[in-house]
């Protein structure tokens, strides 16, 4: 991955770090957007590459995307793939969430709103405004959710587990209609969309034992994800183990 160049969307998460870190490893100079200024600071302290800069985004904020984009432009910045890890975890919060059943509950209608913007209106916004600084062929690779796939009968109640569910259903549906749009199909980039299972993040750490499914390693999270970005077939929406 020497001479390419990558912007990591959520570079701050557990997933997003990870995978700033993997593509620096190989080679590759990375661009990683992160939620707060904070967060940059913190990762530009840890990392310590010169192939490695950050940026403060809100991908909820148009505004600050096309700050952004007019940075980036002015560089002459191109990227060869965008990877998008943005979600909300509820990390510190997550017990106190799960307390209770939230069918019928306003934090329900909440939840579901928090989770599609990031995962739907968040990725339209970066893939939208972004576009031009996509080269010709790039790679457009998503972190999404399997969860979408669970049957009723399967589901862990524990979880609250449907606005994330409604939530990740409306982000394949997104991915579908980025994929086939005409300006993706004319400068044949490709969009990837994993779903992934469970994965062994500090967000499981919080959850007691016996509610603990099976996790997915990192490493084989970053493998899938650095795999698409290198593939050449058509584009898929993978599900890598549903639990
Ligand atoms: N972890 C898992 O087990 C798992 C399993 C399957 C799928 N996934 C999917 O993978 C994606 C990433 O998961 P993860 O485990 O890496 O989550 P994570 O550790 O919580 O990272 C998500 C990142 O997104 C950032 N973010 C939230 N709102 C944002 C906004 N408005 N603008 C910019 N950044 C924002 C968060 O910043 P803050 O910390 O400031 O909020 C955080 O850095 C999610 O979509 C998730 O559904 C994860």
């Amino acid at each position: 991955m020497r001479e390419k160049t990558y912007c990591v969307v959520g570079a701050a998460g557990s997933i997003g770090r990870n995978v700033c870190e993997q593509l620096l490893v190989r080679g590759a100079r990375v661009v990683g957007l992160a939620h707060t200024g904070m967060q940059c600071a913190k990762l530009e302290g840890e990392i310590k590459r010169d192939r490695f800069t950050s940026y403060p985004l809100d991908v909820l904020s148009c505004s600050e995307i096309a700050s952004i984009l007019g940075r980036l432009s002015m560089d002459g910045t191109k990227f060869d793939g965008l990877i998008y890890a943005v979600g909300p975890y509820l990390q510190s919060n997550f017990m106190k969430e799960i307390e209770k059943p939230i069918m019928g509950d306003d934090r329900y209608d909440h939840r579901f709103r928090v989770e599609q913007k990031l995962l739907c209106l968040g990725l339209y916004n970066i893939v939208e405004l972004f576009f031009t600084l996509l080269k010709f062929r790039s790679r457009i690779v998503i972190a999404g959710s399997s969860m979408t796939h669970l049957t009723a009968d399967k589901a862990p109640t524990w979880l609250n587990f449907w606005p994330h569910v409604m939530a990740s259903a409306c982000q394949e549906k997104m991915v579908e209609a980025i994929r086939h749009s005409e300006q993706i199909k004319v400068r044949e980039m490709r969009v990837d969309l994993l779903q992934f299972g469970p994965i062994d993040t500090p967000f499981y750490a919080k959850i007691l034992p016996e509610m603990m499914p099976k996790l997915l390693d990192m490493g084989t999270v970053i493998d899938a994800i650095l795999g698409q970005l290198k593939d050449k077939g058509p584009s898929v929406t993978e599900i890598i183990r549903i639990n």
